[in-house]
């Protein structure tokens, strides 16, 4: 026997639903509302939640790596917002619910800007596998969904001043446990050159294995760069500033002669306190595979032309 149909209380019949033309056209939706159309700074309509599908067009071009398994890199993880930790973060990320969400794009640029997911999303998602090194020696391979930061930068127009770009995580000691220590400099924050945000590798990653990001992996969205140690890839970004100046970052703050600001993935260039010759690979305690300049990423060997990379690690 058929089950009868009782509807939930969010349900609403094909009759009462927006006309899908309609909810597919953001903008349309927004004046039918009798919202002004010319902000870009309202809030997203869609709030997209960690693990739904993502759409996002396989890049070619980045597609030669196996990916590591999608339950170990989404388990084991370094935010040390939650914990420093690494197998807690999940745990304690499950069932956390994060704020409707901004990106400001601000400092010496042209078109200082500040856009919702959807409108950086609408930029033309990708998805590209990349290798992620961590300083600590251990590596993986994963697919991320995202857009090129070059695109986003480009949009806001950069002054000929702008020479770094600086990234800061959302700050919130309700959200995030580990802020309410005062050990580290919170917010955490980042900085690459603006010829190295501009290079095609580095990425806003919005997803991964084709959903959205899991909180822990840095919802809703994060820098990848992969040719540098992972603690540049910063997560849960909510503001990107052009500057004329080498930003302070979290870790060079706290460690300066461990953790440079280039933080450029070296084997002959080791840590103070190990080796980085060689690195552990993510699911296994005994594979080791000899560490790659730059990660294996050669073609940034073009930003660092008369460098010294030694005494810039
Ligand atoms: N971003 C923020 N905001 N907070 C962090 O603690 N950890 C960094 C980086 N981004 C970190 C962060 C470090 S040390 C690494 S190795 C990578 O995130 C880890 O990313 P994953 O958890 O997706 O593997």
């Amino acid at each position: 026997m058929m089950k009868q149909f009782s509807p939930p209380s969010w349900f609403l019949p094909d009759s009462a639903a927006t006309d899908e033309s309609l909810y597919f056209n953001r903008r349309a939706l927004l004046k039918a509302a009798g919202l002004a159309t010319t902000s870009l700074a309202l809030p997203s309509l869609s709030f997209a939640q960690p693990g739904d599908p993502l759409a996002s067009k396989t890049n070619p071009k980045f597609q030669q790596l196996e990916p590591t398994a999608e339950k170990l890199t989404t388990s084991y993880n370094n935010f040390y917002e939650f914990s420093t930790q690494k197998q807690e973060v999940k745990e304690l990320c499950a069932g956390v619910t994060l704020p409707p969400w901004q990106v400001e794009i601000t400092g010496l640029a042209q078109k200082p800007l500040t856009l919702d997911l959807d409108q950086i999303k609408a930029l033309g998602l990708e998805q590209r596998v990349y290798r992620l090194r961590c300083v600590e020696a251990w590596s993986m391979i994963v697919p991320w969904d995202g857009v090129p930061l070059a695109k986003l930068i480009q949009l806001a127009n950069p002054t000929s001043k702008a020479k770094y770009v600086a990234f800061v995580s959302l700050e919130d000691k309700k959200l995030f446990p580990g802020q309410r220590t005062s050990y580290y400099p919170w917010p955490y924050a980042e900085g690459l050159t603006l010829p190295e945000a501009m290079h095609e590798l580095s990425f806003l990653a919005f997803g991964c294995y084709g959903k959205e990001l899991p909180i822990q992996n840095g919802a809703p969205l994060r820098l990848v760069v992969p040719w540098k140690y992972g603690f540049k890839s910063i997560k849960s970004i909510v503001r990107i500033t052009l500057t004329d100046h080498q930003p302070a970052t979290l870790w060079n703050q706290i460690q300066p002669k461990e953790y440079g600001f280039y933080a450029n993935v070296n084997p002959a260039i080791d840590h103070p306190r190990w080796s980085q010759s060689s690195e552990r690979v993510l699911g296994s305690w005994f594979q080791r595979r000899p560490t790659e300049l730059f990660n294996g990423y050669p073609e940034v060997a073009p930003l660092y032309r008369g460098l010294d990379l030694k005494h810039n690690f």
